[in-house]
């Protein structure tokens, strides 16, 4: 296990690396659950190093009390990596070592993929991802970099991210993992009350409704059916469902069997939001 925090030190590392070596990367913002794990795990198996990345990263967060209470658990999080593999490479910048003291987003065009769902509601969100995956992309040079599906269209606009870019790395999308209740693992449960907690099994469980009922159902049923469901449940708050197609991301009315759509929501908990999709 190697624990670096600069550049000069990721940098002098890399080069000691033999170069016909794969390496994975694993980005983090830290607060570690199973779900980041089995990235890592993942990473493991199918590269001869992995770096870690943990670093909260600033010119993503649209809302500053989120990036305020976003959780900083560095000793819990390097205790559960050593429990993963001891030979991890574990890159935990500060925002001065990323940003050089410019703490601001590059802007992109994704096509389109930037504009819809998470891009509607979290302005400048996408900018600031796109900001720090490039530069961290560029930083380690990896052979594959590993990213959840629970974010999947942020999956998606770093695919598009590496296109327009030429970036020469494999981008691995990987399966959402669920706490036994359903509810997507993610760094905000920690946040939820222990009511809310079990409330929030409700999304996945709607989800999966969902998409039985998309067999026989319209997409315009589904989503009124969806949107009946969530305001029977005061506690959660309902800020979006939509059913996209997973390329474009764009709303559809009518499934065809030869395109894979998926839905997507995202729930207000008390003042925790959470996200989650299911594929069709
Ligand atoms: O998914 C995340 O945790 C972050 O958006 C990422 C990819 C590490 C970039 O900061």
């Amino acid at each position: 296990m190697q624990l670096i925090n600069t550049i000069k030190e990721l940098n002098s590392l890399l080069e000691s690396l033999d170069k016909s070596k794969t390496i994975g990367l694993v980005p983090t913002m830290g607060a570690l659950h199973l779900g980041h794990l089995s990235l890592i795990e993942q990473a493991v198996k199918e590269n001869d190093f992995t770096i870690v990345s943990i670093f909260v990263n600033p010119t993503q967060f649209d809302n500053k009390e989120d990036l305020a209470k976003y959780p900083n658990t560095l000793n819990e999080d390097i205790s559960l990596l050593k429990s993963v593999s001891d030979n991890l490479i574990i890159f935990a910048p500060n925002a001065n070592e990323i940003y050089s003291g410019n703490i601001s987003s590059q802007s992109y065009d994704f096509e389109g993929l930037e504009n819809v769902m998470e891009g509607e509601f979290r302005e400048g969100h996408f900018n600031g991802v796109g900001t720090i995956v490039e530069k961290l992309l560029t930083l380690t040079n990896p052979t594959r970099a590993y990213f959840g599906e629970k974010d999947f269209q942020q999956l998606q606009i770093i695919r598009k991210l590496v296109e327009i870019k030429n970036l020469p790395v494999t981008i691995i999308g990987c399966p959402i993992v669920r706490e036994p209740s359903g509810l997507a693992m993610s760094s905000r449960n920690e946040r939820l009350s222990e009511s809310l907690r079990k409330e929030a099994a409700f999304i996945y469980k709607t989800l999966k409704s969902a998409k039985e009922k998309i067999g026989t159902k319209s997409v315009g049923y589904v989503i009124h059916w969806a949107k009946e469901e969530f305001s029977k449940h005061p506690s959660l708050d309902l800020e979006y469902i939509k059913i996209v197609d997973e390329a474009k991301l764009q709303a559809v009315d009518t499934i065809d069997k030869s395109t894979k759509y998926r839905a997507f929501v995202a729930v207000y908990a008390g003042d925790v939001r959470l996200i989650d999709n299911i594929a069709l």
